[in-house]
């Protein structure tokens, strides 16, 4: 049912990108402009912020943001950022406030739509005006109860419409209506480059041999579709008869008396992944996002939630545990083959990688960084200092050629 129309281009290059994309600080650097700025990133979802006050932290590179449901009960994204010295106007990755934003330096307070409520002694200074002295907003799009977040204009559609077309596919789910399970988000920190994170995640030819209880869950039917327009899709089709491990045959079991969704969405696990860093994956029981957000060349944090049916009962709510559980292993499963791999370009036997058929995916993510940053095409790093003016020119020559092309 699932089989994808998917082929890989005759002959295509089969090779990862080069080592040194891994470790540089200077290709860091463009990466948190022309990707994390630039691109939407996926902030939360819209019932991690259930009541007026409710407020999300999402920092990533040297941006900070926060998502704030006002009394109108809007949802709105503003720079973390008091507009009176720069100061963070909250701290951490969620919270409430009651009435007003109060700024931790000097205490200029904001209103819950953003708008500058009061400086403190106020005639110290000349009038200010409360919409333009207001947190500066961000643009913010929702799908399906996510909510997307871009620093700054970039390449890509509103994320509603980049999504579109797994409208069809996610609607039974009733995204928006799903409800936060526990109040953190989950983090998990590693010493990697953001991108062997992602690389790991971007096929499922390991799924075999790393994945033996995802495997057993859906071995039988996977298929992987590349990044197509910025989003790829994976669906595992649940084995009828698991039998390798308890949790997963109890799973199969608890899944089989859910009756809440319609086929294929009742005995599938669905992954979007979203370009550049997020992934939405939708079982059964529940709903989960995670991505990576870079804190360093060589320091990545993995970040993720997990929402629950509003009507849930107590066998979807057994259901989630398992698959919990079950995330659980693949992700430990999955972030030593991360390290290990990250490692691997500075070992002097290393001499590139060759991708299967079934790897297709991760050379989709590595075709879409390479023309967003065509030095990523460069065999060796460019000579210090030199990398961002080397990308531009490398950039603005592809332009021409295809001007001429199509001129
Ligand atoms: S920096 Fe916020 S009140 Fe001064
Ligand atoms: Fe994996």
């Amino acid at each position: 049912m699932f089989a994808s129309n998917f082929q890989p281009p005759e002959n295509w290059d089969r090779s990862g990108l080069p080592g040194w994309t891994y470790a540089s600080e200077e290709l860091f650097a463009l990466e948190q402009d022309v990707l994390f700025r630039r691109h939407w990133m996926l902030a939360c979802h819209i019932s991690d912020l259930p009541e007026a006050g409710h407020y999300i932290g999402f920092d990533i590179g040297t941006e900070r943001a926060l998502i704030l449901r006002g009394k109108d009960r809007v949802i709105r994204a503003f720079h973390n950022l008091c507009r009176h010295r720069g100061s963070r106007v909250v701290e951490g990755s969620a919270g409430q406030c009651k009435q007003a934003l109060t700024c931790p330096f000097h205490g200029w307070t904001y209103n819950l739509d953003g708008t500058l409520k009061s400086a403190l002694q106020p005639r110290s200074f000349p009038p200010l005006d409360p919409v333009e002295w207001g947190l500066k907003p961000i643009e913010m799009d929702i799908w399906h109860g996510f909510v997307f977040i871009r620093f700054q204009p970039g390449p890509q559609p509103p994320m509603s419409r980049l999504l579109a077309r797994f409208d069809n596919l996610v609607t039974p789910h009733g995204l928006a209506d799903m409800i936060r399970v526990d109040g953190e988000f989950v983090f998990a920190e590693a010493d990697v480059n953001w991108k062997s994170m992602r690389d790991v995640d971007n096929e499922g030819y390991h799924v075999p041999k790393a994945h033996p209880s995802l495997q057993d869950l859906y071995g039988k039917d996977y298929v992987d579709e590349p990044y197509v327009d910025g989003a790829s899709l994976s669906i595992g089709k649940l084995n009828d008869k698991p039998r390798q491990f308890w949790s997963v045959r109890e799973y199969r079991k608890l899944v089989s008396r859910l009756t809440h969704l319609p086929a294929p969405q009742n005995d599938s696990w669905i992954y979007i992944g979203i370009f550049p860093n997020s992934v939405i994956a939708l079982y059964p029981d529940s709903a989960v996002f995670y991505q990576e957000i870079p804190t360093g060349v060589k320091s990545t944090r993995q970040r993720g939630a997990v929402y629950r049916f509003a009507d849930e009962n107590r066998e979807m709510r057994a259901a989630r545990y398992l698959s919990g559980r079950i995330d659980g292993l693949t992700a430990d499963e999955d972030l030593q083959l991360t390290k290990w791999t990250d490692e691997a370009p500075e070992s002097s036997g290393f001499d590139g990688i060759i991708l299967s058929d079934l790897e297709y995916g991760v050379r989709s993510h590595h075709d879409q960084l390479r023309s967003l940053m065509p030095v990523f095409n460069d065999p060796a790093a460019p000579p210090a200092g030199t990398l961002a003016k080397r990308n531009s020119m490398l950039a603005e020559s592809t332009a021409q050629e295809t001007k001429q092309t199509h001129g």
